[in-house]
């Protein structure tokens, strides 16, 4: 048989810095413990742009589409702000989800014991915290129709429109509920259905796939913005959250300070099951290309690691690998080391990305 294929697209900013922590990642998983992966690279985003004049080239696409998961680093950065709104880097990664149909993202926020004194909520509220947001990713008011800049009158107007289908909620709040089976068995949808036609059918949707096929999973509704709300004051009263493309981006990277840092998020975007039976797959941080800090050394590659855990999860079916290789990165925090990012008290002195890299490197060797 052969080995499972992986296409890098490292991207730009920190994408291609925390990618070649990753790479050494996989490396050590093909030396010591005989897991090997074909890897493949190609670009994506400004890097795409920059040598192709567009983020994402079909014969990228063709290939994303071809292989059994793709790990994805960060689009974007200031040098691209003027870009016509079609060769954005951004439109690279929105088309891969697309057309790769990724509808379900993974996005869990889990805070390591050591990190519980470094997020901006009281230790309390964050520590032990274990949630996942199921975030909608291929529809909403992303991809609605119509779309765009046009003249009215004297003035212009922007228009984007949220636009579900029955079928769309359906398959989402699926996953959300077989995610729940594994997890605490319990699911909170949000929506505005008090302002959002969307967001009454979004509700009914949800109660009828669960009340048909999943009334085992405790299942609640709540408003997105009180949800905004809940989680900053009680996260732990979540487990699984399913919601909308536009709210889940704003309440995961929310979440994302429960944990600490946004260079502490991993996702997993998935699709339907591929002939091999394994889901279409895209892995990458929650974060963005950080342009603050790129090209310095600095920025934090958990959340990219973390998100080949993943992958290790969902595609390739090693959940005990996964696991590994979180403990390593429990293990490397809990030993006191940060990247800058992950800085709060006065007197630690920060590790670069590829100090980390070798401290994870380092525990995972330390596992065998
Ligand atoms: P960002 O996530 O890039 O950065 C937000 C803040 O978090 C910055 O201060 C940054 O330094 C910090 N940060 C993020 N990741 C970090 C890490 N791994 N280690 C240490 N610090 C980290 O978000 P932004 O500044 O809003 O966006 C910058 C660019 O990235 C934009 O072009 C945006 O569109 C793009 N973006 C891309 C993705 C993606 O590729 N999936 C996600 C979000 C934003
Ligand atoms: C994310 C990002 C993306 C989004 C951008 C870069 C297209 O913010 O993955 O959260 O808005 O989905
Ligand atoms: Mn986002």
């Amino acid at each position: 048989m052969s080995n499972p294929s992986l296409l890098i697209l490292a991207g730009d900013g920190i994408g291609p810095e925390v990618m070649t922590e990753v790479r050494r990642v996989i490396d050590w998983y093909g030396d010591k413990r005989d897991l090997k992966f074909d890897v493949s690279e190609d670009l994506v985003g400004g890097a795409a742009y920059d040598k192709h004049g567009t983020p994402l080239t079909d014969e990228t696409m063709a290939k994303a589409q071809a292989v059994d998961a793709v790990l994805l680093g960060a689009v974007g950065g200031p040098k691209y702000d003027n870009l016509d709104f079609s060769v954005k880097p951004e439109r690279g990664l929105l088309r891969l989800r697309k057309e790769m149909d990724l509808f379900s993202n993974l996005r869990p926020a889990q805070c390591f014991d050591a990190l519980a004194d470094f997020s901006s909520l009281k230790r309390d509220v964050v520590a032990g915290l274990d949630i996942v947001i199921v975030r909608e990713l291929t529809s909403g008011i992303y991809f609605g129709e119509p779309r765009g800049i046009f003249k009215e009158g004297n003035e212009r107007v922007g228009i984007n429109t949220q636009r579900y289908t029955e079928s769309e909620i359906d398959r989402v709040a699926r996953s959300a509920f077989e995610l729940a089976r594994k997890r605490g068995n319990k699911v909170c949808s949000m929506e505005k259905a008090n302002v959002m036609e969307s967001g009454i059918l979004w509700r009914e949707v949800v109660q009828k796939v669960h009340d048909e096929d999943y009334p085992d999973v405790e299942l609640s509704h709540m408003y997105a913005d009180a949800g905004a709300m809940q989680l900053c004051r009680w996260p732990k009263q979540f487990d699984v959250i399913v919601t909308d493309n536009l709210f889940g981006d704003l309440l995961s990277d929310a979440a994302a300070m429960l944990t600490g840092s946004l260079g502490m998020l991993p996702s997993a975007s998935l699709g339907a099951p591929m002939a091999n039976g394994r889901p279409k797959a895209l892995y990458e941080p929650v974060h963005g290309s950080a342009p603050d800090i790129a090209g310095q050394g600095k920025a934090n590659p958990i959340a990219c690691i973390l998100s080949f855990a993943m992958a290790l999860r969902y595609s390739f079916d090693q959940g005990d690998e996964a696991t590994r290789l979180e403990n390593a990165v429990e293990k490397v925090l809990a030993d006191g080391l940060r990247t800058a990012d992950l800085i709060g008290e006065e007197g630690v002195q920060p590790v670069s990305t590829r100090e980390m890299g070798d401290a994870i490197l380092a525990a995972l060797d330390e596992s065998l």
